[in-house]
């Protein structure tokens, strides 16, 4: 489909949100790339520009039209410019985008993005926000790896716990768990192109239930076999609820060297009665047990977490529950945000906290949380740890990876390649990563 004249057809894409839009917006460029496009980084030169939207927090139909504004400037000066909206907006607005925004021409959901080149091809204006029977995995092109020795592999879909405030559930639709015959496949073709690293993803990912040749394999199962892939050295998985946390998976924490001591595992808030209005169903006592048996497994795991400040009804004593479980659990990073009130879920129903209560209380949170995220960066200064080479640094002979607990570290060593584990001792640590000098530098 390259026209000689000009070269192959560009494509741009812009990802807002998750790590599971990352993946979907490569899936989409592999798509398209069977078609004959490549993908660039500056919108200015595309022939097609993709906006991969999320729908989780505030503003995100706004800054959607705003691009939408700057990219009508683009196609009055190239007529030809195809523009397309994808992701949790696509799903939640639908035609809506197609009757505000003349510039749009496809509209397409999470669940049927495999679509795209037909649309493409069909010409017009287009909207697909079905969820199609089926599966859009089988329908797409084999993965090609453009991200280095660290991938994502999303292995389930959806989510079925309708927590209060969460739009998931209907951007994203019901749970659904890929096969584990092929993840396996994809894992292993990931790793013929040089991936050491695999990163599994789900909105409800330790609720994975795949089919497997024995039965249904849950999430430990999965990640026994992935262990067993050659040339596949970590494995890690996220996001998970705590009420998924079986005992198997715990015990893959203690009993799989792949699996990297880190765990993204979200409360939301600390206090009893705002994590039941939130239909977290589990208590705050719960989670901290659920944090000893964690940690009696893998006692070195970094905790991570998501909060959320100002849900409908949080008085100042459920905010110092909040406060109290983050000082008890003692996080190693974690996000925050203000409650927003998303069209269509049952908490938005309600009145909501004053926005000046809301925004004190997320201060209070930030500030504890990076205080927490300090100490246990500084923990590391001095130790040895491992990293998996991602790219160069900015400093001349400087390489850029993540350690086993998911810090970035900036390694001066000039002898080091994208795709190397490499020993190395941290001497110093700033806001955001670690600095460190290599050990040794074999493997
Ligand atoms: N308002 C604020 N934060 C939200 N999240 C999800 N929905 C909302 C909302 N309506 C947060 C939760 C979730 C993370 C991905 O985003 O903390 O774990
Ligand atoms: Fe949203 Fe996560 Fe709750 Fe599912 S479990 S509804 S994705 S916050």
């Amino acid at each position: 489909m390259s026209d000689p004249a000009t070269g192959p057809k560009k494509l741009f894409i812009k990802t807002y949100g998750c790590q599971m839009n990352v993946y979907d917006s490569e899936r989409m460029a592999e798509a398209m790339g069977a078609e004959g496009y490549v993908t660039t980084d500056v919108a200015d030169d595309a022939d097609m520009v993709l906006l991969n939207t999320c729908h989780i927090r505030e503003k995100a139909s706004e800054k959607l039209y705003s691009d939408l504004g700057r990219l009508r400037a683009l196609k009055a000066v190239r007529p030809g410019l195809k523009v397309g909206v994808a992701g949790c907006v696509a799903q939640a607005e639908g035609d809506e985008i197609l009757r505000r925004s003349p510039v749009v021409d496809l509209v397409v959901g999470p669940q049927s993005y495999h679509r795209l080149p037909q649309m493409v091809a069909a010409g017009g204006r287009q909207v697909d926000t079905e969820f199609p029977l089926e599966d859009k995995f089988s329908a797409l092109p084999a993965r090609k790896v453009t991200r280095g020795p660290s991938a994502f592999l999303t292995v389930q879909e959806g989510c079925d716990k309708f927590c209060a405030f969460c739009v998931v559930p209907y951007t994203r639709g019901a749970e659904v768990s890929r096969p584990a015959a092929r993840l396996l496949d994809e894992a292993r073709g990931l790793v013929a192109q040089g991936v050491r690293e695999i990163t599994l993803l789900g909105q409800n990912v330790n609720a994975y239930h795949g089919a497997g040749p024995d039965g249904a394999w849950g999430l430990a199962r999965l990640l026994r076999e992935l262990a067993r892939v050659e040339g596949l050295e970590r494995l890690r998985y996220t996001t998970s609820h705590p009420n998924d946390m079986e005992d198997d998976l715990i015990a893959a924490h203690g009993d799989l060297p792949e699996l990297m001591p880190y765990l993204h595992l979200p409360v939301q808030s600390g206090s009893d009665r705002i994590l039941k209005a939130m239909n977290r169903k589990h208590t705050a006592e719960a989670y901290l047990r659920l944090v000893e048996r964690v940690r009696a497994a893998r006692p070195d795991i970094l905790l991570s977490s998501d909060f959320i400040v100002g849900f409908p009804g949080e008085t100042d004593g459920d905010f110092q529950d909040t406060l109290g479980l983050i000082r008890a659990v003692g996080y190693g990073a974690a996000f925050s945000f203000k409650y927003s009130a998303r069209p269509g879920t049952p908490a938005a129903e309600k009145p909501p906290v004053p926005a000046e209560v809301a925004d004190e209380r997320l201060q209070q949170v930030q500030a504890l949380i990076t205080s927490q995220q300090r100490d246990c960066q500084e923990a590391m200064v001095g130790r040895e740890v491992t990293v998996l080479y991602e790219k160069p640094g900015r400093m001349p002979g400087q390489m850029v990876g993540k350690s086993d607990h998911l810090h970035a570290v900036h390694v001066q060593d000039e002898a080091g390649r994208i795709g190397q584990l490499v020993r190395v001792r941290v001497t110093a640590s700033s806001s955001n990563s670690l600095a460190a000098v290599p050990l040794h530098t074999d493997k």
